[in-house]
């Protein structure tokens, strides 16, 4: 169906919620999946419950990545492992959260995706990457100075890599999603002071699934997104639509 079977995906972040999502869709999908992150623990129970490959690395090293990344031969990347960081006006911000947010986010992003689309260039079969952003690089969320900066530069690096690997037949594109209730998130966007206006706000006025999220993931991944590239696609309930 997604044309999938027996392609080789890389998902960073995959011990944690998006993530491991992301992975159970993929192996369901027939894909070859090696699952990233940090936690050697909650890789091996994902690698339990599903026969993916695990592939521990850091995210902020590109000596870790290279090391990791470098000799994969890969069609896919989900470019999902990422960093909450604080929640600070630009007023009051700490410029070293900044610095961890965009190290994760988008530096650690960006040195993925350069590793990866090499060896999709050298297998010369095209490849497909697919960044997990934020509805925060879309819109202005108070409190999200740091973290939605670096999804906006995540965003832009899908852009100008769409337009640098669609010659291979590469298409790069972006999700944007709205909340979802991982433990990055739950501790402050479950707080109804915090959650309920921007429930109020979105026409679906509910927070997403982490299936909800992997399933477009998996979609823009496979043959039925083959003339989509360089898009950022919100998965929001609608939130940034209005
Ligand atoms: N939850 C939401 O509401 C929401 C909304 C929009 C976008 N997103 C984005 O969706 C993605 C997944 O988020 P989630 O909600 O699934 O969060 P999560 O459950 O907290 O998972 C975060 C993942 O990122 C990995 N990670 C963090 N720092 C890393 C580093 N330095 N090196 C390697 N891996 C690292 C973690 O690995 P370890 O645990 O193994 O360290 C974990 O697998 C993130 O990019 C996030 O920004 C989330």
């Amino acid at each position: 169906m997604f044309g999938l079977d027996g392609k080789t995906v890389l998902v960073t972040g995959a011990s944690g919620g998006i993530g491991g999502a992301t992975v159970r869709q993929l192996v369901a999908a027939g894909a070859d999946v090696v699952a990233g992150g940090r936690s050697v623990d909650a890789l091996a129970a994902l690698a339990a419950s599903t026969g993916c490959r695990t592939l521990p690395f850091d995210l902020e090293s590109e000596d870790s990545i290279r090391g990791a990344v470098g000799d994969l031969d890969l069609y896919g990347l989900v470019n999902c492992g990422g960093f909450g960081g604080e929640i600070a006006t630009p007023m009051e911000t700490d410029i070293s959260v900044f610095d961890k947010v965009i190290a994760v986010n988008a530096r650690g992003a960006l040195l993925v995706t350069k590793y990866a689309s090499r060896s999709m260039i050298r297998l010369g079969r095209g490849g497909s990457i697919v960044n997990v952003s934020s509805q925060a690089s879309l819109v202005a969320l108070s409190g999200h100075i740091s973290y939605g900066s670096s999804k906006a530069a995540l965003d832009n690096i899908t852009r100008v890599s769409a337009l640098e690997l669609g010659r291979y037949d590469i298409r790069v594109n972006s999700v944007n999603p709205t909340v979802i209730m991982t433990p990055m998130s739950a501790w402050y966007w479950g707080r109804p002071e915090v959650g309920d206006p921007l429930l109020s706000a979105m026409p679906l006025g509910r927070w997403a699934t982490e299936d909800e999220i992997a399933a477009p993931i998996v979609f823009l991944l496979g043959d039925g997104a083959s003339m989509i590239t360089g898009v950022s696609l919100p998965i929001d309930g609608g939130f940034t639509a209005c």
